[in-house]
């Protein structure tokens, strides 16, 4: 089905469904499809324009289902490919289009290639080089007759090998299985890693491991040259379609430079902006992201991506350390170019949750590296009945939740889900909110005021002080309540509609 508008992703709102942790139709406490179904009301009500669906296939769940089984199936404890055919049938009726993972790194050691030995497509060797894994440890693993194979995450991930036509083959035609089926896009795994250097040359002294230089320096395995004929080859794919498929890619790089070689009309659509994720909240930190995105998008002719929250990381809710600074960053973030990655349950204010026992956690990286990903990945909680809609879910839901339930706070006109829905349809309204260009206005250091064309303004107060507006105008929205004189509390951010002159007193 077309939904019109190719370059609707340049400013679209797309909210991260985690299948385990969404919602669970057949009751057996890992979310599903049909769950999701279930909830497209909630999600059209809540104004979003795609859902992106964490990996759903048929997988052996070692790492939460980036170790894919079957690229062409769905787990059956997520349910079956009719339910999703008629998950992506309901969600393009109610106007919400569909991005799914692709995971094109590694597959699952369940893979039937990797179960029949083919090893050619794998990358094995008959001794390791010094790579270390993501999750901790060597990132290789040895087989009965000696050799070994490379896994850049957990064991059961064997990389593939993309020097490989066959390889390169399999993913063309596991991308159009899913465009034929009506994707309208795809979330790219690891999109940096594909590609290792030429004869595995090891990463050499170093101080700590490895995963912290992730970021700052180049390694062999990451970011390599190669990975862009890759997406040469799969742009055309998507652009054979009809009605704007799109992919964004995953790419943790040393530099927005870098982030931008993997956009264009030859490449990929967008990529994670994992900046604005990791600034501090204070509002120089912030700038100086929202400036050097601004200016890699400027760079690459395409608009930014901003994520606040994901499977992989913290709550903002604890990582900025209040629901407050977390709903201030939100009207932020909602309020700059580009588009906007919600994960399932930020619009719901929920934090970390920071006291799962030991030994009810799933994450492979809290094996090998102790730092576990388990507390964002708290089932949704839906009612505020006990339990909050889950019965005996895959991880303990703090009891406190229901009321953070969708069910505790829609009523509630200052809940978080009341917030997120009011900024997502002035979004939609507002004709200089989504694409569009940004100007700085004059502020104080701990205080943050952009303006939108035409006439809205954005203030943050990330200080400890109240501070006066700056802008005469009318607030359209608030993060939080202002005071009696229309100053803005720390840990607040505004919406405001400018009638008047824009200067903010320190
Ligand atoms: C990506 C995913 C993460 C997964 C890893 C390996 O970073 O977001 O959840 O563990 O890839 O597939």
């Amino acid at each position: 089905m077309l939904l019109g508008n190719d370059d609707w992703w340049r400013d679209a709102v797309v909210y991260q469904v985690y299948p385990r942790s969404f919602a669970d139709a057949n009751g057996d406490g890992t979310g599903d499809l049909q769950g999701v179904r279930g909830r497209l009301d909630y999600l059209a009500r809540l104004g979003v324009d795609a859902i992106w669906l964490s990996p759903f296939y048929t997988s052996p769940l070692a790492d939460g289902g980036y170790d894919v089984a079957d690229y062409r199936d769905v787990d059956p404890r997520f349910g079956t490919l009719a339910d999703f055919d008629a998950l992506v049938a309901e969600a393009h009726g109610k106007g919400i289009r569909v991005i799914v993972d692709l995971v094109p790194n590694h597959s699952s050691d369940q893979h039937p290639w990797f179960q029949a030995g083919l090893r050619d497509r794998y990358i094995f060797r008959d001794q390791p080089n010094d790579w270390e894994s993501i999750f901790g440890g060597p990132a290789w693993t040895q087989v009965e007759d000696g050799q070994w194979y490379l896994h850049l995450f957990a064991p059961e991930q064997p990389d593939l090998n993309w020097d490989h036509p066959e390889v390169r083959a399999e993913f063309r035609d596991i991308l159009r299985f899913w465009l034929e089926r009506g994707v309208d896009g795809f979330r790219v795994d690891v999109a940096h890693g594909m590609i290792k250097a030429a004869g595995l040359p090891d990463v050499g002294a170093k101080d700590g491991p490895q995963a912290e230089m992730l970021g700052d320096e180049q390694v062999p395995y990451f970011d390599q040259d190669g990975v862009h004929d890759i997406y040469r080859e799969w742009r055309p794919i998507l652009d054979s379609y009809p009605g704007g498929r799109m992919a964004v890619a995953e790419a943790w790089v040393s530099s927005p430079e870098r982030l931008a070689r993997y956009i264009g009309p030859d490449e990929l659509h967008q990529a994670f902006n994992f900046e604005f994720m990791m600034a501090d909240f204070h509002a120089k930190s912030f700038r100086t992201v929202i400036e050097k995105s601004l200016a890699e998008a400027e760079l690459v002719g395409a608009p930014t991506t901003w994520v606040l929250s994901n499977h992989d990381k913290p709550r903002h809710v604890t990582r900025h350390g209040s629901l407050a600074r977390a709903r201030a960053a939100t009207l932020l973030m909602l309020a700059l170019p580009g588009s906007a990655y919600l994960y399932n349950g930020e619009e719901l204010g929920l934090p970390e949750v920071l006291d799962l026992p030991d030994e009810l956690r799933q994450d492979p990286a809290f094996l090998r590296r102790g730092e576990s990903r388990d507390g964002c990945r708290v089932p949704v909680p839906w009612t505020a009945e006990p339990g909050c809609g889950w019965r005996d879910p895959w991880l303990p839901i703090p009891p406190e939740w229901t009321e953070l339930s969708a069910e505790a706070q829609e009523d509630d006109p200052g809940s978080t889900l009341n917030l997120y829905r009011a900024a997502l349809s002035l979004r939609r309204r507002h004709p200089a909110l989504g694409g569009g260009t940004l100007s700085w206005l004059d502020s104080p250091e701990d205080v943050l005021a952009v303006e939108r064309d035409p006439g809205l303004v954005v203030v943050l107060n990330t200080g400890e002080r109240p501070v006066p507006p700056g802008v005469a105008g009318e607030v359209l929205l608030s993060s939080g309540p202002l005071a009696a004189d229309g100053s803005i509390p720390p840990d607040t951010a505004v919406w405001i509609q400018r009638s008047g002159s824009a200067t903010i007193d320190s």
